[in-house]
């Protein structure tokens, strides 16, 4: 049997505001192994970012469980899960999330130095990390300097600083052309194989998807096998 890194348990998902309940999540079972591409897709509003957040320790889940490692994420202090977060998850946003008055490799150099390690040896990796995404000769860039693939080839590398096992990436390719989403793509393919990190991407292509190792499909907030809707 394949080694599971992330297990989500019957996690169901409501929002409430007043008297209005929003079912978002209903009973998802998943397993993510180590190591694999798993693309989640489905159409907006299927609950594809909540879950996301969820399985990333970001939000709560109304009932189920999510572990990591075996660990009860949400039996866990808020200052632990903000230690797994750093130091086990990498996070990808849809619109990047870089921080605009820092250069690329600040950027990129902030996880590790928030997880104490010292500025020359996060600077180092942030640079060799650059480096493999292909960004070199822009470490000094702000995001604003930056190109969309540019900007999201260095949230790529920020997230993957502090080595986590898992990766979360949310439309990484949402706000990218035709042919920056699938270098994106390709990258994450080749990073994953090399540093055995596992990555779960969602977004809304069936053509990106199927570049990952598997699919799942998630419709009004239920997951089933394959990439169709
Ligand atoms: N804080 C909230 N309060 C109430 N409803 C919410 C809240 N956050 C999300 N929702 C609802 O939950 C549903 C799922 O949202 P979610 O962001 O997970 O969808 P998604 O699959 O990521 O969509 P998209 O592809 O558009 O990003 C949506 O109908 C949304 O309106
Ligand atoms: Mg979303």
């Amino acid at each position: 049997m394949q080694d599971i890194l992330l297990k989500v348990e019957n996690v169901s998902k409501t929002y409430r505001e007043g008297k209005l309940e929003t079912q978002v999540l209903c009973g998802v079972d998943l397993s993510v192994y180590r190591g694999e591409q798993l693309a989640i897709v489905g159409g907006s509003g299927s609950g594809k970012s909540t879950l996301l957040h969820i399985m990333g320790s970001l939000d709560k889940p109304t009932s189920g469980k999510v572990l990591l490692e075996g660990e009860d994420l949400y039996s866990l202090s808020a200052a632990r899960q903000a230690q797994i977060r750093n130091a086990s998850l990498g996070f990808i946003y849809q619109f990047h999330h870089l921080l605009p008055e820092f250069s690329a490799l600040e950027n990129v150099a902030m996880p590790a130095r928030i997880a104490g390690v010292d500025k020359k040896t996060a600077f180092g990796r942030a640079e060799a990390l650059l480096e493999r995404v292909g960004l070199s000769h822009r470490l000094s860039h702000a995001p604003s300097e930056l190109s969309g693939g540019e900007r999201q080839r260095v949230a790529i590398a920020r997230a993957l600083i502090n080595q986590p096992r898992l990766v979360l990436a949310d439309e990484p390719t949402g706000n990218l052309d035709a042919a920056s989403g699938e270098a994106v793509y390709a990258l994450i393919r080749e990073l994953a194989a090399q540093l055995g990190t596992a990555f779960v991407v969602v977004t809304h292509d069936n053509a990106l998807a199927a570049r990952m190792d598997r699919q799942l499909s998630m419709k009004s907030g239920k997951l089933t096998t394959g990439a169709r809707q």
